[in-house]
Parts: structure tokens; C-alpha cells; sequence
């Protein structure tokens, strides 16, 4: 029996995956953060050395197995949870995931992934291309300034040196070539509810979807 589908959408730093990450333990259901797998991608495209602007020869993909469990990105069976993480893929991801076939690689998995069971995908078409019917789509939006600053804690926590301007411009620049490309761009689903994390906790937003995954199921 397919399961209920909650879709989360939002741009860099909107807390989806750590938000998507606590539904899912709350309520005991499977979580799939996409941007790990555009990640994973990414990095196993740097070290293979491939040209990265050419779509072509992302043909690697044919063979390597991605794999999402448990909050752990795999790819081909190595844990690379805390390398798609690096500075060289975040800068990257952009690029790579805006390639047709890249998408259609990785949405065939994602669709596969939710077919059965209650699952929390979060991402920036999920809504829209990845699960269409969901039972709840939820698109959460902050102000960048706010969103820099989440990403700035969490990289200096890290221990990763880096300086609020250079978040926040890094944030800009992902949320353009995320909004502005050709092929599925980041954009608001037209039954998606819209809530702006700007001035909640984490615990607000969490308990906020899970009341309206409650409503949604009467
Ligand atoms: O850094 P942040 O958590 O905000 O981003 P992410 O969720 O890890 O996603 C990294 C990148 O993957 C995004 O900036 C998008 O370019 C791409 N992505 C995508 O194109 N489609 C998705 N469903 C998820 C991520």
C-alpha cells in the first residue's frame, strides 16, 4: 500500500533537511534529502576528473549506485555523508544539477524510492516534478540574511573557517542558477503551502507541518 508523501521544497539554507530529517524521526517515516544525491553526484564527478560542463560525460552514472538511508548518502557503498559537504561540491552542485540527464537519472531513483511507505522527500522539485500527487507539499522560504546565518553556524560548528558575506553571496548565487535554469527550475508548487522560517525554532516549524500532515489526513 503506498504511504503518505509529504514533499518539502526551498532554496539553500531554508532548513529542509534538518527539518525533513526530524519529521521523518518523529513520525517514524523515511526521509530523502535529493540535494545529498545531486551532491553525491557531484563529488563522484570531481574525483573521476570528468569534464564538468559536459553533459556527456556524466554517462558514469549508468554504473554507480547512489544510495540514501538512514540521513547516509552512499555512493557504490562508501558512506560520503560528510564529503558532499566540501566547498568544491557545494560550488558545483548548481552546474551538475542542471543537466537533463543528471535530473532524469536521479528522479527515476527518487520516484522509485517513495513508492512505498510514508516518506519526507525534501529538495527543490519535489513538489513540482518528483512526487506531483503528494499528499502535502510544504515550500519553506527565510530571508537569505537569515539563511546565511544558519549555514554560517552550522559551517564555523564544523570548524570550517568562512565569513558571513562570502555565505550569503554564495547563497545568492546558488538561489539564481537554481531558480533560472532550463530544467526544472526551484519554483512554488501551486498547491504547496508556503511557510516563512524566517522568526520560527526548528521545534515550531517541525510541529507546524506535523499539524497540517495530521489535517491533511482527515
Ligand atoms: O545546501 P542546501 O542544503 O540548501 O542544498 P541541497 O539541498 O544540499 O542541494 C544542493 C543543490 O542540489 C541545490 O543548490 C540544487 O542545485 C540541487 N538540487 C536540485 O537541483 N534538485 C533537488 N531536488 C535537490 C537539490
Amino acid at each position: 500500500m503506498p504511504g503518505y508523501k509529504l514533499a518539502i521544497d526551498g532554496p539553500a539554507g531554508s532548513g529542509k533537511s534538518t527539518i525533513s530529517s526530524l519529521i521523518a524521526k518523529k513520525l517514524g517515516w523515511t526521509h530523502i534529502d535529493t540535494g545529498a544525491m545531486y551532491r553525491a553526484v557531484t563529488l563522484q564527478a570531481i574525483e573521476l576528473g570528468i569534464n564538468l560542463n559536459d553533459e556527456a560525460s556524466y554517462r558514469f552514472l549508468e554504473t554507480s549506485k547512489i544510495h540514501y538511508d538512514f540521513d547516509r548518502i552512499f555512493i557504490n557503498d562508501r558512506d560520503v555523508t560528510e564529503g558532499i559537504r566540501s566547498e568544491g561540491v557545494t560550488n558545483n552542485v548548481s552546474l551538475v544539477s542542471s543537466f537533463p540527464y543528471v535530473r532524469k537519472k536521479l528522479v527515476d531513483l527518487q520516484k522509485m524510492a517513495a513508492e512505498y511507505g510514508n516518506i519526507v522527500m525534501d529538495g527543490r522539485d519535489i513538489g513540482t516534478v518528483v512526487l506531483p500527487h503528494a499528499d502535502l507539499k510544504i515550500f519553506l522560504t527565510a530571508n537569505v540574511e537569515e539563511r546565511a546565518k544558519r549555514r554560517f553556524k552550522e559551517l564555523t560548528k564544523k570548524g570550517k573557517e568562512t565569513h558571513l558575506s562570502k555565505v550569503i553571496e554564495d547563497i545568492l548565487n546558488r538561489d539564481q542558477k537554481d531558480s533560472t535554469r532550463k530544467e526544472s527550475p526551484l519554483r512554488i508548487a501551486d498547491d504547496a503551502i508556503v511557510l516563512d522560517t524566517t522568526y520560527l525554532t526548528i521545534d515550531e516549524v517541525v510541529n507546524k507541518i506535523i499539524e497540517l500532515t495530521d489535517k491533511k489526513e482527515n
